[in-house]
């Protein structure tokens, strides 16, 4: 059972900047994401919010819930947040960070990641297939 955390601005997927996101919207993505699982034998829930606190209790009640991974892309919080840096330390499950974009091929402060040094690893630039990604590796894990 994957949960897949996606951060700010990823519910207008599909309306911003298309050019770097791509024409998909979230809800598509999710769906995507849930025939992903279900190909792989995992039940997939899928969560967005625009706020940090919102994914920080969403990674704590994570071990709890019966999940075994989760992906995560954080969005611009990946640059910044040393709390959800914490939430992720603080918590037992395996976490794949995602990006869309490439995000060592952008904007300077996009290169700095304080959040992927406490994830197994991360995949940027791959679209939505990173998602995909992520979920195989986690599900070699058991
Ligand atoms: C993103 C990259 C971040 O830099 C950006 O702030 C996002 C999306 C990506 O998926 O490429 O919101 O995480």
């Amino acid at each position: 059972m994957f949960l897949i955390l996606n951060g700010p601005n990823l519910n207008l997927l599909g309306k911003r900047e298309p050019g770097i996101y791509g024409s998909g919207t979230l809800e598509d993505l999710e769906r995507q994401c849930e025939e992903w699982g279900a190909e792989l034998g995992k039940s997939v829930t899928c969560h967005q919010s625009n706020f940090e606190g919102q994914l920080l209790e969403w990674l704590q009640q994570a071990g709890g819930q019966g999940f075994t991974g989760i992906v995560m892309n954080p969005g611009a919080l990946t640059h910044y947040s040393y709390a959800l840096r914490d939430a992720v330390a603080g918590q037992n499950l395996p976490v794949v960070e995602v990006h869309l974009s490439n995000v060592d091929a952008r904007e300077e402060f996009r290169h700095r990641s304080v959040t992927a040094a406490v994830c197994r690893g991360k995949i940027s630039g791959l679209g939505w297939a990173g998602y995909r990604f992520a979920m195989e590796y986690l599900s070699e894990l058991g």
